[in-house]
């Protein structure tokens, strides 16, 4: 089966059980402890903890994952970082029983043979899973037929996604000697210090790689040979196929991540996208493919993908300019970088970091090459590094303006109202990606994926005018991080911030997290008049706005 087809049926199969369809939600979760979304689940997290789902109490998705955890498996059969994952979820709805019967049926629907499953085998703090044990009996599984095994919290306990969390034992499904489908139940909250607890709505959460499943319904011996990846295939040359597979993952994923507006840098998820990127070209190197090899790589990734992801083709072009740039930028110090990796006596982790920063290797990049004889003294230069710099961007942040003149100070709170304005006006999920303020004009850059039309930045200027004339005090209060990472939203890292942080209020319109300053109310600010409106990368757009 294609995998459009079995993404559509196992949607269908589900809905027709009684679950709404809800779409893939960003590669870049709303969850600040993690960098990117790798389960289904994650968009659903409140749900499992008592909180109304406005979707009902059952519900399935085909959801855009990207995880770094099996990058050093990525190569074989069956790893991957960017994937699909199909899930079934229900919050208090149905348990174990249906689960796992719905999930049988779905596979003997499409004809796939399950060759042996597993359950969470008990340990001193949670039970053996007795209720598995039964209905996968009842279906004619049991270790007499040595087609069940138990095991333990290793393998059969899933859970929570980010620092704290719903969790809880799982029962896995195996087809073709690989891992298709894992069957969680979220029966305990996990909290940050590891303590579980148990949840008094009992949770659903499935997740199956439809990657996987399409290898095994299309009989295929591996994941890259599925109608998913062998077009992408088709554009690498050489006889390495380990190398071809890697390259092919990692420009899929980079597509992903780019078309969410990550944009290749030394830090968080950009850095992550920098590090995908310049292995697959190192990769390239090996196999000796042209420069700019990586073009044609992306586009067959985005005409796979276009037709589920439209998307992917209104931004092609700019998604292809940030890869191209980042392999213009790479090639020129590559060379040279792996000159010095190879001449150096000693690769010693201080020289590692020295490489890293000056020629952009990353650390498992330069590891590849040849091995780092002390790696401690790589992470414990890069933490070096990361406290002078975060100290720069402290200040630089408290400062937060060219200079503290009073009219930057009231460019800087007319930009906390614009941001409101947006969200207001074109959705919730908009965030700040940069902002440059100077005396005479604001420059601010946000996550949108078209052009705004000259309707809706009226209606954005017209509501931050009404705000300002409106005279609203704008207020600060100073508490822990955490307190308030719960009422702002914020789109970085809060590593950025100390434990104690500021929060600027304006009346109920705006929140959020600043080291200011301010001005005292909005009605000083006069008229704000937005000026540009243009592209800033890749699902970035920039807006341009004076102060009259
Ligand atoms: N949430 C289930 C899984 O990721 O496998």
């Amino acid at each position: 089966m294609e995998s459009q087809r079995i993404r559509e049926e196992f949607l269908k199969f589900f809905e027709k059980r009684g679950h709404k369809i809800v779409p893939s939600s960003s590669l870049l979760p709303t969850d600040p402890s993690v960098l990117f979304t790798t389960a289904g689940m994650q968009q659903f997290k409140q749900y499992f903890l008592g909180g109304e789902s406005p979707h009902g109490q059952n519900v399935v998705s085909c959801q855009k994952c990207f995880r770094t955890s099996d990058i050093d498996e990525v190569g074989d059969e069956s790893h991957l970082t960017f994937f699909e994952m199909l899930g079934n979820f229900s919050f208090g709805g149905y348990g174990k029983t249906r689960a796992i019967k719905l999930a049988k049926e779905f596979l003997d629907s499409i004809n796939i043979h399950i060759d042996y499953v597993t359950i969470f085998g008990g340990d001193e703090i949670v039970p053996r899973d007795e209720e598995s044990v039964e209905v996968w009996q009842a279906l004619g599984f049991s270790q007499e037929n040595d087609n069940l095994k138990f095991c333990g919290r290793e393998d059969n306990f899933w859970g929570p996604t980010g620092e704290e969390g719903p969790c809880g034992p799982t029962t896995e499904i195996y087809a073709k000697g690989i891992e298709v489908w894992n069957l969680v139940f979220n029966e305990y909250y996990c909290d940050r210090n590891k303590r579980l607890t148990p949840l008094r709505q009992r949770g659903v959460d499935t997740g199956m790689g439809l990657e996987r499943l399409a290898m095994i319904s299309q009989k295929k011996n591996s994941v890259f040979e599925t109608n998913l990846f062998s077009p992408i295939l088709k554009e690498i040359f050489g006889n390495d196929d380990r190398a071809k597979r890697i390259i092919a993952d990692h420009i899929k994923g980079a597509v992903f991540l780019i078309l969410e507006g990550v944009l290749p840098s030394n830090v968080e998820r950009g850095y992550v996208l920098r590090r995908v990127l310049r292995r697959a070209i190192r990769f390239g190197k090996l196999l000796n493919l042209p420069q700019n090899f990586l073009t044609p790589i992306a586009q067959k990734t985005i005409e796979i993908y276009g037709d589920v992801y439209p998307e992917l083709k209104s931004q092609e072009n700019d998604i292809l300019a940030v890869i191209q740039k980042e392999e213009e930028k790479f090639e020129k110090t590559l060379e040279a970088g792996l000159k010095e990796i190879k001449k150096v006596p000693k690769l010693t982790g201080e020289i590692a970091f020295r490489i890293y920063e000056t020629y952009g290797f990353p650390l498992e990049l330069i590891e590849e090459i040849r091995k780092v004889e002390d790696r401690e003294s790589f992470f414990f230069m890069q933490k070096k590094h990361q406290e002078i710099s975060r100290a720069g961007a402290e200040k630089k942040f408290k400062g937060g303006l060219a200079d503290q003149s009073e009219k930057t100070i009231k460019y800087h709170t007319a930009s906390h109202l614009l941001l409101a304005a947006m969200r207001a006006i074109l959705g919730p999920e908009i965030y700040q990606k940069g902002s440059n303020i100077t005396a005479e004009r604001l420059r601010f850059d946000f996550n949108y994926s078209q052009k705004l039309s000259g309707e809706q930045i009226k209606k954005i200027e017209d509501l931050v005018n009404q705000k300002i004339n409106e005279d609203i005090e704008v207020e600060m209060t100073e508490m822990p991080k955490a307190e308030a990472l719960k009422i702002a939203k914020i789109s970085f890292e809060p590593a950025k911030y100390g434990d104690i942080v500021r929060v600027y209020k304006i009346g109920d319109f705006s929140i959020e997290l600043c080291g200011g300053p301010h001005v005292k109310r909005t009605g000083e600010l006069g008229h704000l008049k937005i000026t540009k409106e243009e592209s800033s990368g890749a699902g970035i757009r920039r807006l341009r706005a004076i102060l009259e």
